[in-house]
C-alpha cells in the first residue's frame, strides 16, 4: 500500500507473522529510470525477511514496463504485478491504472512488455471490476486471455473507491470464468477481509487460490499468524512501536521526513489507559529522538 508498506513496515509485519507473499508499494515504471530514479528505487528496497516479494508497477509506457520488469527480475523479486486498479483521480484521470480497464489494447501491450522483461518470473495484474459499472465478465475474460500467472481482483469499481462493501460474488464469478476458459491463472480475491477466519471463509466460498489483505494489517499486526496484536499488553505494543521508529531511522535516516512515521501510531497505540496522551505527545513531536523518548517514558512508567 502506497506510502505505508515500505520495507520497514513490511519487516514489522514479517516479525509479527508474515503472509505467504509480500507486495511493494506501487512504483511508476518510467520513474525507475532517469532523474527520479533515486527516489523511486527506494520503493524497491527489501530484505530477506520480506521474501517472497512481488514488485508492483504502474504507468502507460510499454518500453518502461519491459525495462522495469527486467530490473525487478535482476533485483530478485519473485514477480511483477501491474496496477490496473488505482482509482485516484490524479492517476486514473490521466489514463493510468484503473483507466486501463477501458483501454484494453494498451492493457494488453503493457502486459506483453512486462512479460518480455520479466523473463522467467511471473507477471500478474491487480485490478477492479470496472470503472463506472461492473464489467467483470468481459474484463476478466480479456485479462485471462493475456495468459497472466495471477490476477488479483479488488471487488469494487473504480468509481466506488472503497465506499461500498466488496462484491465477493464477482470474485467467485472470476473463478468460474477462469475455470470455464481452462487457463491456469491463479485468482486472488481482495476487499474487506478483516480476520483470518473471514479470509478462509471467503476463500472457501469463492474458490480463489489466494486472498490479498490490505487495511486489516493496521488493525492487527499479527493478522497473518492468527494472533491478536490489540490484545497484547500495552508495553509490548509500545516496545514494538519503538522498534519500528528505530528501524525507520536506520533504514531512511534523514532521507525521509520523520512526520511520515506518525501514521503508524494507530497500529500500535489505542484502547488502553494513557494511549490518547501517548498518541497526542507523539503527534506533537518534531524529531524521531523525541518520539523514542516518549515511548521510553511510557515504558518506564508501565508495569507490564
Ligand atoms: C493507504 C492505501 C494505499 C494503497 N496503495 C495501493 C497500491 O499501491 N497498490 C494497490 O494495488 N493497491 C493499493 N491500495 C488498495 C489495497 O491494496 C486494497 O485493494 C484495498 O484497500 C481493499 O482491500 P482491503 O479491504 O483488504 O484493504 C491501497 C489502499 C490503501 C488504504
Amino acid at each position: 500500500m502506497e506510502d505505508v508498506t515500505d520495507t520497514v513496515f513490511r519487516r514489522m509485519v514479517a516479525s509479527a507473522g508474515a503472509p505467504d507473499v509480500f507486495f511493494t508499494e506501487f512504483t511508476k515504471a518510467d520513474d525507475l529510470f532517469g532523474r527520479r530514479s533515486t527516489l523511486s528505487r527506494r520503493r524497491l528496497r527489501y530484505t530477506n525477511a520480506e521474501r517472497p516479494i512481488v514488485a508492483q508497477i504502474w504507468g502507460n509506457e510499454p518500453t518502461s514496463y519491459r525495462d522495469a520488469a527486467r530490473l525487478l527480475r535482476d533485483r530478485g523479486f519473485a514477480g511483477v504485478d501491474i496496477n490496473m486498479g488505482c482509482p485516484k483521480r490524479k492517476i486514473a484521470g490521466k489514463g493510468f491504472c484503473s483507466a486501463l480497464i477501458d483501454n484494453r489494447s494498451l492493457a494488453a501491450e503493457l502486459i506483453a512488455a512486462a512479460r518480455e522483461g520479466a523473463g522467467p518470473i511471473p507477471v500478474s495484474v491487480k485490478t477492479r471490476i470496472g470503472t463506472n459499472r461492473v464489467v467483470t465478465e468481459e474484463w476478466v475474460r480479456f485479462l485471462l486471455e493475456q495468459h497472466l500467472d495471477a490476477l488479483t481482483i479488488h471487488a469494487r469499481t473504480a468509481k466506488e473507491m472503497s465506499e461500498v462493501p466488496a462484491r465477493w460474488c464477482e470474485i467467485a464469478r472470476a473463478v468460474r470464468i477462469r475455470d470455464g476458459l481452462g487457463v491456469d491463472t491463479l485468482i486472488v480475491g481482495n476487499g474487506d477481509v478483516l480476520s483470518l477466519d473471514m479470509l478462509y471463509r471467503r476463500a472457501g466460498k469463492s474458490g480463489v487460490d489466494g486472498v490479498m489483505v490490505g487495511r486489516a494489517i493496521f488493525d492487527n499486526l499479527e493478522f497473518f499468524s492468527g494472533g491478536d496484536f490489540r490484545n497484547r499488553p500495552p508495553a509490548v505494543r509500545i516496545r514494538r512501536m519503538r522498534e519500528h521508529f528505530e528501524l525507520f531511522e536506520r533504514e531512511w535516516g534523514s532521507s525521509m521526513n520523520f512526520h511520515a512515521l506518525k501514521k503508524y501510531v494507530v497500529v500500535y497505540a489505542g484502547g488502553f489507559p494513557g494511549a490518547d496522551l501517548l498518541t497526542e505527545r507523539i503527534m506533537r513531536a518534531t524529531a524521531l529522538e523525541q518520539a523514542v523518548a516518549i515511548c521510553d517514558d511510557f515504558l518506564g512508567g508501565s508495569r507490564c
